[in-house]
């Protein structure tokens, strides 16, 4: 199985090292009780003011659902992440529960994410967020409510599967170590 570890140059702990974004999902289900492990994992998440904006609406795939969602992704997603275990489209709430509007939501979502991102992985799961959707098609399928909430990102979730199984381009994908930029190129020393 390809495991793309970073490779990198300080002490960080194995979880963030091993995380990589996966496309090959094996035919091994999720449980429903792995998949509340790892949500229960993203809602522990910091937000502002501990005001949780996300919300998780999601399908197994051998829900009868499962396809709309698939439906829901870009071209490029939808030839791998049919292959998922899991997937969820993530929103963000919109407004403060004192109906003004978080403008914060989404660094708040994201924060969920990855950290549910790093629970699944602990378990041996993978995933792979994917910005590929069709907003306005999510909405409709999902009767989304946009006032109050908007689609931000869909994520697959599952075990991993050999790269073999992806046709090209994800397989090169696949394949490709990891890279960062330098810390040099992201942040300085404020003196
Ligand atoms: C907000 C967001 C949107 C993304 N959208 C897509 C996508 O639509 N399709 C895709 O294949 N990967 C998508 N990715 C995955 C990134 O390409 C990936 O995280 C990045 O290349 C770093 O690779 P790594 O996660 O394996 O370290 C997205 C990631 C994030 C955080």
């Amino acid at each position: 199985m390809n495991i793309k570890i970073a490779k990198t140059n300080n002490p960080v702990i194995d979880l963030i090292k091993d995380r990589w974004s996966a496309r090959s999902f094996s035919p091994k289900d999720i449980s429903q009780h792995e998949l509340e492990t790892i949500l229960e994992a993203g809602s522990w998440a910091f937000s502002s003011s501990n005001s949780q904006p996300w919300n998780f609406i999601y399908t197994h795939r051998k829900d009868a659902s499962f396809q709309k969602l698939v439906d829901c992704l870009m071209g490029g997603n939808q030839p791998w992440a049919k292959n998922a275990s899991v997937l969820i489209a993530v929103l963000a709430n919109k407004k403060n529960d004192n109906g003004t509007e978080n403008k914060i939501a989404k660094h708040d979502v994201g924060a969920a994410n990855a950290t549910l991102m790093l629970q699944a992985l602990s378990m041996g799961i993978y995933g792979h967020v994917m910005g590929g959707f069709h907003a306005d098609k999510t909405i409709e399928t999902l009767s989304i409510d946009a006032e109050k909430h908007e689609p931000i990102v869909f994520i697959a979730l599952g075990y991993l599967d050999s790269a073999d199984k992806l046709e090209e381009p994800f397989k090169a994908r696949e394949l490709t170590a990891r890279s960062r930029k330098s810390l040099s190129e992201i942040s300085k020393h404020f003196v």
